[in-house]
């Protein structure tokens, strides 16, 4: 044990394993730890032979330097709705789904605007004030550092509408699935403008000079995810791909994982499996706050 940490060297489980000894709990993190390390293990399904599921006790123990990423090494990043989930922002599907009482496709799609933009805009006006309170957590800031080291070499592509990958730094997070703070209009192909604005019933829908509606810039079921081209590069080019907090079921986003197969390692972050799980090599169960500024090592 030296400066407050524990590194076991003696199995492979623990070479990826460090335990840190916080505000004086030195002893109970050294059992924490082996305990942990017990629950490294090898999946037994089929799909996953060359898999390793690793659970970790977020409270106690951290996992250092885990993904090793080296100096040729492209690394595309997806993140979901968990990676904010610590920053107060509901996801949507499991405990704490946003708008239960809703299917989504009632609220996200072109067929419920045309039914009830005011019921769309409803909807909407809350994400943003859910959104506008939240700060981004030590998940996104870890990425935004990880920018920061990688530079070009980092493509980080988020299917989330909210900003807290820009208000940690990231630069240029990619957002598949649109903007929050942004709008366009539902006719014309004026581009999408920043808009923080609400518009709560029983308030008008906001109009544009050509006479059509002003909907969220926001991709709705049916419509087809943004940036795909520069995605699907990037993706081609990845030779580490890392999910982080998404339940792996909405496509395309979710066989982004299947596409790097034959060439990249691939990790998954979030507290549980997602619907994909057997196509990623490792999966670090935890939350993303609490293991992805481990995650890497020191940079
Ligand atoms: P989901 O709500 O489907 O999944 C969120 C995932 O985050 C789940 O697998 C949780 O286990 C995980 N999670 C929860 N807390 C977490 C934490 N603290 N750290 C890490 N992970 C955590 O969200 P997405 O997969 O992002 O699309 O959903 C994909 C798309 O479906 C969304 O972009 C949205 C929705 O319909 C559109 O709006 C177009």
């Amino acid at each position: 044990m030296t400066g407050g940490t524990v590194t076991l060297k003696d199995t492979s489980a623990a070479r990826l394993l460090c335990v840190e000894t916080q505000l004086g709990i030195c002893l109970r993190s050294w059992f924490a730890a082996t305990s942990s390390e017990k629950q490294y293990h090898a999946r037994n399904d089929p799909c996953a032979s060359s898999q390793t599921l690793i659970r970790a006790h977020s409270w106690r123990v951290t996992l250092r330097g885990v993904i090793e990423i080296s100096r040729q090494d492209r690394v595309f990043i997806l993140t979901g709705a968990g990676i904010s989930a610590e920053s107060g922002i509901p996801t949507f599907r499991g405990a704490g789904g946003l708008w239960r009482n809703y299917r989504f496709e009632e609220v996200a799609s072109p067929r419920a605007w045309q039914r009830d933009p005011r019921l769309v805009w409803e909807f909407y006006s809350i994400r943003r004030r859910v959104a506008a309170a939240a700060k981004p957590n030590p998940g996104h800031f870890t990425l935004a550092q990880l920018e920061r080291t990688l530079q070009d070499r980092l493509f980080l592509c988020t299917q989330n509408v909210d900003s807290l990958h820009e208000q940690a730094g990231s630069r240029r997070a990619v957002h598949m699935h649109g903007e929050l703070f942004k709008s366009r209009c539902d006719r014309c192909d004026r581009n999408p403008f920043d808009d923080t604005e609400t518009y709560d019933p029983p308030a008008d829908i906001p109009r544009c000079a050509c006479g059509g509606q002003i909907r969220p810039h926001i991709c709705w079921f049916g419509e087809v995810p943004y940036h795909l081209d520069r995605i699907f590069q990037a993706l081609s080019e990845a030779t580490v791909f890392i999910a982080v907090g998404t339940s792996g079921v909405v496509e395309p986003a979710a066989s982004f994982v299947a596409h790097v197969r034959d060439r990249a390692q691939s990790f998954y972050v979030g507290p549980e499996e997602p619907a994909n799980a057997c196509a990623f090599t490792k999966c670090f169960l935890g939350k993303s706050g609490e293991l992805l500024p481990s995650l890497f090592g020191p940079q």
